[in-house]
C-alpha cells in the first residue's frame, strides 16, 4: 500500500500531549483532560494537522517530505496567550523598585506613573519604532512556544497615538512588511539596534564559529537575530546568514553545536520515513535546510505569531483628562472606537474596569459604544479592587473577562452562564504581590479558564507561557494538565479561534511546540524554564 504523501512528520516523540476538542470551552473536569500519546508523532500538510497518533502508525501511513525528529521530546500544541500589552515603548525597571519598596500599583498611576510612564514615552516614538520593538517581542514570545498572542493598545491615549499603536500591530504582526527598510536591522523605541557582537580576531582559532561563518558572530541580537529567526541577516553578510539559517533548522543557535540526542533535528526524508542517521553536532544543511532563507526564519520568509489587535483606549485617564473621566470616555466613544472601527484596526474593545480607572459605568458606555460599531469584547476586571466588574462582563456577552483576582462570588455562576471565559494572569499576581485568582472555584463552577502572560513593561514584564504555568499550579492550585489546556485550547476560546487552533487534531492548523522534556508536566514542574527546541507555525518548522 502506497504511502501517502505529507510536508512534514513531527516524530517521534517521547510524548505528544494535546487537549481534544469538544466544540465548547474546555470547562470542569474537561479543563484538565488530555490526550496523551507516548512515542508520538504529528503529520502536516499544506500547514494544517493531518493525523496525530503513535510514531509508527504515521510513519508506515505517510510519506513525509521532512522529518522534525523529536526523540526525547514533548511535542505540544502552540501555546496560545489571550491578553498582552505587547506594544510599548520604554521599560520600568525603577517603578518595580520601588513598588518594591513599598509603593503600591495603583499610587504610582495616581501619581502620574506607571501605565502613564509608559504613554509618555510610547507617544514620542513613531509607529515604526513602535513595529521594530513589538517584531522583536513577538519573535520573543515565538521562541517561548507562543504561536498566536493578543496584543492591546493602550499607551497612547489620543485617537491619534492609539490609531498609531494599532498601525504597529498591523504592522508588526505583517511578515511581508520590512517597516520602512528597518527591518530587521533597526532599533525598536527605547532598544538598542542589535545585542552583543563576539568578534573574531584569529580565524580559524575559535571554538564558536560554524563552518562558512565570517569574522561576526552576532551573540543576541535581542530578539531579532540569533538562533530562532535564522542567524544572521541579510544585511550582515551571507556567511554569517548561511550558517545561522542551516543552524536553525536543526534547533541550535547559530555557532553553537549542540549535543543532538534529544534534540529534535529536521532533515529530508524523501523516500522514507524511517530515521536517518543525524551527523554527530553541527548543522545539518540535507535538501530544504539549505534553501532556508538568512535572517527570516525558515524558507517561506519570516515566521511570527498570529496576532490577534484589541483596542484599549480605556486602559487609563490620560493626563490632559486628569479629574474629568467622563469627557474622556465620551472622546473614546465619540471618536476613538468609531475611527479605529473605521480602518478596521482591532477585532475587540476592551475596559481597564478597575477603582480610580473606568467605573462601571464608564466601562458599559464603552462597550455599549463598541458593540454598535461591531467590536466583540474582552474586559479587564477585579484586578485589583472587588468592583464586581466580572458581573459585569457576564451582562454585556463579554468574550473574555481577565484578572478575576478579587471576582465576586455571585459573579461566578454568571460568567458560567454568559459562556464568558475567564482568562487568569496569575503571572501579574506574582509580580504586583497581590493575591491570586480563585482558580479553583471558578474550575469547579465550570468557568471555563484561559491563561494569559499579561506581558507589559508594568505588571508583568515577561512573556512565557511556561512560567505563567508554573505561577497557576504552584499559585493557584491548578494542575499541569488545567494550565496546559488553558494555555493552548482555553486561550483559543478566549480568541474566538478554537475551531482553527489551540489542539493537536487533524483540520487544525499545525502550530506545535516542542520542548526538551519527556512529558508535559514539565513544564509548569520546571518552573518555565524548560527549553523549547522548535517551533512549527502553520506547518512551517522554526528552530530556536
Ligand atoms: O493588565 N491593568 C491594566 N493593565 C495592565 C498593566 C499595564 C501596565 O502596567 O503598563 C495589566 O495589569
Ligand atoms: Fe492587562
Amino acid at each position: 500500500q502506497p504511502r501517502e504523501p505529507v510536508d512534514l512528520l513531527v516524530g517521534p516523540a517521547a510524548q505528544v500531549a494535546t487537549p481534544v476538542g469538544t466544540g465548547c470551552p474546555p470547562a470542569g473536569p474537561e479543563q484538565g483532560r488530555l490526550q496523551v500519546i507516548p512515542e508520538g508523532a504529528v503529520a502536516v500538510r499544506d500547514g494544517r494537522i493531518v493525523a496525530v497518533g503513535p510514531y509508527a502508525d504515521l510513519a508506515r501511513r505517510f510519506d513525509p517530505a521532512e522529518v522534525l525528529d523529536a526523540s526525547g521530546c514533548t511535542v505540544l500544541p502552540g501555546f496560545v496567550d489571550p491578553h498582552t500589552h505587547l506594544c510599548f515603548a520604554g521599560w520600568r525597571a525603577e517603578e518595580f523598585e520601588r513598588r518594591l519598596a513599598g509603593a503600591s500599583y495603583q499610587e504610582i498611576l495616581a501619581a502620574g506613573g506607571g501605565i502613564l510612564d509608559t504613554v509618555r514615552k510610547t507617544r514620542t516614538a513613531s509607529e515604526v519604532e513602535l513595529a521594530v520593538a513589538l517584531r522583536r517581542r513577538l519573535l520573543e514570545v515565538l521562541r517561548m512556544g507562543t504561536t498566536t498572542v493578543e496584543v492591546k493598545s493602550g499607551y497612547g491615549l489620543t485617537t491619534a497615538d492609539e490609531l498609531k499603536m494599532l498601525r504597529a500591530i498591523r504592522r508588526a504582526a505583517d511578515p511581508a512588511d520590512d517597516l520602512d527598510g528597518t527591518w530587521p536591522l533597526g532599533g525598536g523605541a527605547g532598544e538598542p539596534a542589535h545585542g552583543p557582537r563576539l568578534r573574531t580576531n584569529r580565524p580559524g582559532a575559535t571554538g564558536s564559529g560554524g563552518p562558512g561563518r565570517g569574522s561576526d558572530v552576532h551573540a543576541g541580537d535581542g530578539a531579532a537575530g540569533a538562533g530562532f529567526t535564522g542567524g544572521g541577516t541579510a544585511g550582515r553578510g551571507a556567511a554569517a546568514g548561511t550558517a545561522g539559517a542551516a543552524a536553525t533548522w536543526t534547533a541550535a543557535g547559530p555557532g553553537h553545536a549542540r549535543p543532538t540526542t534529544g534534540t529534535p533535528r529536521a532533515r529530508a526524508a524523501a523516500g522514507s520515513a524511517a530515521p536517518v542517521a543525524a551527523p554527530a553536532a553541527g548543522p545539518v544543511a540535507a535538501g530544504p535546510a539549505a534553501a532556508r532563507v538568512p535572517g527570516t526564519g525558515c524558507a517561506g520568509g519570516l515566521v511570527l505569531p498570529e496576532v490577534v489587535a484589541t483596542f484599549l483606549g480605556a486602559h487609563a485617564v490620560p493626563p490632559e483628562y486628569r479629574g474629568r473621566p467622563d469627557e474622556y470616555v465620551d472622546r473614546i466613544v465619540e471618536e476613538m472606537l468609531p475611527a479605529v472601527a473605521r480602518e478596521g484596526l482591532a477585532e475587540y474593545a476592551d475596559v481597564f474596569c478597575e477603582q480610580g480607572v473606568f467605573d462601571l459605568e464608564q466601562t458599559r458606555r464603552i462597550v455599549e459604544a463598541a458593540r454598535r460599531l461591531g467590536f466583540r469584547i474582552r474586559l479587564h476586571v477585579d484586578e485589583l479592587t472587588p468592583l464586581g466588574g466580572a458581573g459585569l462582563a457576564a451582562e454585556v456577552g463579554a468574550v473574555s473577562a481577565d484578572h478575576l483576582l478579587h471576582v465576586r462570588d455571585e459573579d461566578i455562576p454568571r460568567l458560567r452562564e454568559a459562556g464568558t471565559i475567564a482568562t487568569l494572569l496569575p503571572g501579574t499576581a506574582f509580580f504586583l504581590r497581590e493575591p491570586y485568582a480563585p482558580a479553583r472555584k471558578l474550575i469547579e463552577a465550570g468557568v471555563p479558564v484561559a491563561l494569559a502572560t499579561d506581558y507589559n513593561p508594568g505588571s508583568h514584564p515577561a512573556g512565557s507561557m511556561p512560567l505563567v504555568m508554573a505561577i497557576a499550579c504552584v499559585g493557584m492550585g491548578m494542575t499541569p494538565a488545567e494550565a496546559l489546556v488553558a494555555s493552548t485550547l482555553g486561550g483559543a476560546w478566549a480568541v474566538e479561534r478554537a475551531r482553527r487552533l489551540g489542539s493537536l487534531e487533524p483540520g487544525k492548523q499545525a502550530d506545535l511546540v516542542v520542548i526538551e522534556a519527556s512529558s508535559y508536566q514539565h513544564l509548569a514542574y520546571r518552573l518555565g524554564t524548560v527549553p523549547v527546541v522548535a517551533v512549527v507555525k502553520a506547518g512551517r518548522v522554526v528552530g530556536v
